[in-house]
């Protein structure tokens, strides 16, 4: 199995630019399903959800591409297929962005459930409450949802949990529905608010992305266009915690620091000099800090993403903290593999009390999944000695060569 080995114990030092949000490159390149003719998106990451995305684009007869220079080119000139393939949904979740869109787009779709993953079940009861009230029917049958359409209609839509999968959802589909549809208790991460940036560019009308209401006033069509993907924060936030855990003075450049804002927040909470300018943010050197109490929360609060990166750090501060997990029921995989590495951690359901211990050690750890993958980076970074992490399919997943990344900032570490 693929792994990493890395040798801990050497401060992180320099300058480093974050790739797009993958986050935000998934709905977007599921939106363009529904842009009649060609659209370009810049800042890409290469990582392996983009490329399955780009392989269900083109399975469904929208054909797009990755280019040099991180640009992907969606030609969308032909016939939509409405079935999504089951290897393609089953691999990735995010596949299920395709729903909204092609419902939108032909009237019909027909999509594998997603099931759950490593981190909890993973129900889409949200998406489909949203659907239903745009006038959508939905059966499941065999394993797949199938959908019909005969046209969207605006309505008002109240979401029970501020699901950014769902908010997005129904915000493509309600871009091309007759009349005005509200999205009340809408998810406000800044990914949404790119997407809705994103359609707006393609004549779609939306207002209030990034904020609880969404209001879409529906278009006959939607044409192609060109974006950037957003800056991924959660990458960013990251690598300023590789610098952070290794005590070293890290400058993660192409990011919006309001994104990172909670995370920010609890970093000089916790003791660390934090500067920020207008597309950067830098930790200073810090070789003591104290613990800190954190809730995981939709944006703006702190981000479950960024969760197992917090954790890992944590276990080497001065006293206890606190995580309290409030987004995904079974997302602590991480912490028995950071107890394998010397981490004092005891969990209790939905909470994990961390003890800040003088040092980690290297261990072989493995990878559980895509950010538990990014926690054990950081504590091998820190730790004593040279640590095997197998499992790097999972940071494959979600990460543009995080470490390429690490490596440019001093890191010893090999594939
Ligand atoms: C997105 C992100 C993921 C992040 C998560 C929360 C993408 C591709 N992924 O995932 O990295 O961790 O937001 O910030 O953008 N829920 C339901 N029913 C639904 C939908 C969601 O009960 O129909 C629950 C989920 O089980 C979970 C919670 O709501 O407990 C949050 O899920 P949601 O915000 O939908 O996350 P995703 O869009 O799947």
């Amino acid at each position: 199995m693929p792994g990493l080995h890395i040798q801990g114990g050497i401060p992180l030092n320099g300058e480093i630019a974050a790739s797009g949000a993958k986050n935000a490159a998934l709905p977007l390149l599921a939106a363009c399903i529904m842009l009649k003719g060609t659209s370009i998106l810049t800042n890409v990451p290469h990582l392996m959800d983009v490329f399955t995305m780009i392989k269900m684009l083109n399975s469904l007869g929208v054909r797009a591409e990755l280019h040099k220079g991180n640009r992907v080119i969606i030609n969308n000139t032909k016939k939509v297929r409405h079935i999504a393939p089951y290897d393609l949904v089953t691999a990735m979740r995010a596949s299920f962005f395709v729903a909204g869109p092609l419902v939108a787009r032909t009237g019909f779709a027909k999509v594998p459930l997603p099931g759950g993953c490593s981190i909890g079940s993973r129900p889409i009861d949200i998406h489909l409450k949203g659907f239903e009230r745009l006038g959508v029917e939905h059966r499941i049958e065999h394993g797949f949802v199938e959908m019909k359409a005969k046209s969207l209609k605006g309505a008002v839509v109240h979401m029970d949990f501020p699901s950014v999968g769902a908010t997005e959802n129904v915000m493509m589909a309600a871009s091309l529905a007759v009349g005005t549809t509200v999205i009340e208790n809408a998810a406000r991460e800044p990914e949404i608010t790119d997407l809705g940036n994103f359609l707006n560019k393609a004549g779609a009308q939306i207002t209030g992305h990034g904020t609880a209401v969404i209001t879409i006033h529906g278009v006959p069509e939607l044409t192609g266009t060109e974006h950037a993907v957003v800056s991924d924060r959660i990458e960013a936030g990251s690598l300023l915690l590789a610098g952070a855990i290794t005590g070293g003075e890290v400058t993660v450049t192409n990011t919006v620091p309001e994104h990172s804002a909670p995370l920010l927040e609890k970093l000089r909470e916790a003791g660390f000099q934090i500067s920020v300018g207008p597309t950067w943010m830098k930790v200073d050197a810090c070789s003591q800090f104290n613990g800190v109490d954190i809730e995981t929360l939709p944006f703006p609060g702190f981000p479950t993403d960024m969760q197992a990166q917090m954790m890992a750090l944590l276990t080497l501060a001065n006293g206890t903290s606190i995580i309290k997990e409030s987004i995904f029921e079974n997302r602590f995989m991480h912490a028995h593999e950071l107890m394998r590495m010397g981490a004092k951690i005891k969990l209790d359901n939905r909470h994990a009390i961390i003890t800040g211990v003088p040092k980690l050690t290297a261990a072989e750890v493995k990878m559980t999944d895509l950010r538990a993958g990014a926690a054990l980076i950081l504590a091998a970074l820190a730790a004593q000695g040279t640590t095997d992490i197998h499992g790097l399919k999972h940071l494959r997943r979600g990460y543009d060569d995080l470490p390429g990344k690490l490596r440019s900032l001093g890191a010893r570490i090999t594939e």
